[in-house]
């Protein structure tokens, strides 16, 4: 059996741990997520996976990791559950708000003096929902959605549990102080009743939308092109190859003049030739 491996306290206490898991363990994890999801665990990331691994053994009684591990070796729920356990899903609307302001002062005036029939934008790694609300709302509380007949934006995760809450799109009341006061008011309503503190994006918003869960390694059932394709913050999980792939594909997926956008700390690396640098992270295909 393997060392168990234990997480140094700031003060060079080691914790007792509640289950076992050892290093080769660990190994495995990590193995396991890069190839089924692309996700590079550094690792630093050690005490960070023994966490979230641990809620998934006190649900299922066990008490070591080799006899959790046949039960996401099979496709299945729990391979799903442990999958979701440990995706980060951390995000806020109109994050980077650079993008936001590039979206309402070049590329909806674009749009519409191209009288564009259709915009398709894709939000790929979408996370609970609040980057997508956040372009949809800001095309709402622009004259685009009644210059442009068909917009859509398609909203895609992994995590089955986040892409659940971006569906419903109902949010608090304290990360309204995030969304500028035109986009709120396009693109939400309040909460009454037992609904009070909450907020819920409008309805109308939600019908240019679709919720789809997606593995980025998978092959892609649809084809594009988009006008805007938004990974944020997504990329900086996996490891420079796979980056590298993925980018490549997105580019193929975008429009001859369309745009992509990455996080604040991700780069295209190889293939900067084939996109103009726009700054700020964001990208116009070549
Ligand atoms: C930190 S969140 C970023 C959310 C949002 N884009 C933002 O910038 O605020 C990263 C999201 O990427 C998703 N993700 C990670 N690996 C993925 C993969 N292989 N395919 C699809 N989504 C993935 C995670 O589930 C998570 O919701």
């Amino acid at each position: 059996m393997g060392r168990v491996l234990d997480a140094m306290t700031s003060a060079g206490v080691i914790p007792e741990r509640e289950f076992e898991f050892t290093d080769k363990d660990f190994k495995f994890v990590q193995w396991f997520m890069h190839k089924h999801v692309g996700i590079y665990l550094s690792d630093k990331k050690m005490p960070m996976v023994y966490g979230r691994i641990a809620r998934r053994l006190r649900e299922h009684k066990l008490q070591r990791f080799s006899d959790y591990r046949p039960l996401i070796e099979e496709e299945g729920e729990e391979r799903v559950n442990f999958i979701n356990g440990l995706t980060t899903n951390k995000t806020h609307f109109f994050r980077e708000m650079h993008h936001f302001d590039h979206v309402e002062k070049v590329l909806i005036p674009k749009w519409i003096a191209e009288k564009r029939t259709k915009v398709r934008i894709w939000s790929a790694g979408c996370s609970t929902g609040e980057e997508p609300y956040s372009y949809m709302s800001l095309l709402a509380s622009t004259p685009l959605f009644d210059r442009v007949p068909d917009v859509k934006l398609l909203a895609t995760d992994l995590d089955t549990n986040v892409l659940a809450t971006a569906e419903k799109g109902v949010y608090s009341e304290e990360q309204i102080s995030a969304i500028p006061k035109p986009c709120l008011k396009a693109g939400f309503v309040r909460g009454r009743g037992e609904h009070e503190g909450m907020i819920k994006a409008k309805s109308d918003l939600q019908s240019h939308m679709t919720f789809r869960q997606l593995n980025l390694f998978s092959p892609w059932p649809f084809k594009g092109p988009f006008d805007l394709i938004s990974c944020r913050n997504v990329m900086i999980y996996f490891d420079k190859p796979t980056q590298q792939d993925l980018i490549q594909r997105f580019h193929q997926y975008l429009a001859s003049d369309g745009h992509l956008f990455i996080g604040h700390s991700e780069g295209i690396g190889e293939c900067a030739d084939r996109f103009e640098n726009l700054g700020h992270t964001m990208f116009q295909k070549r």
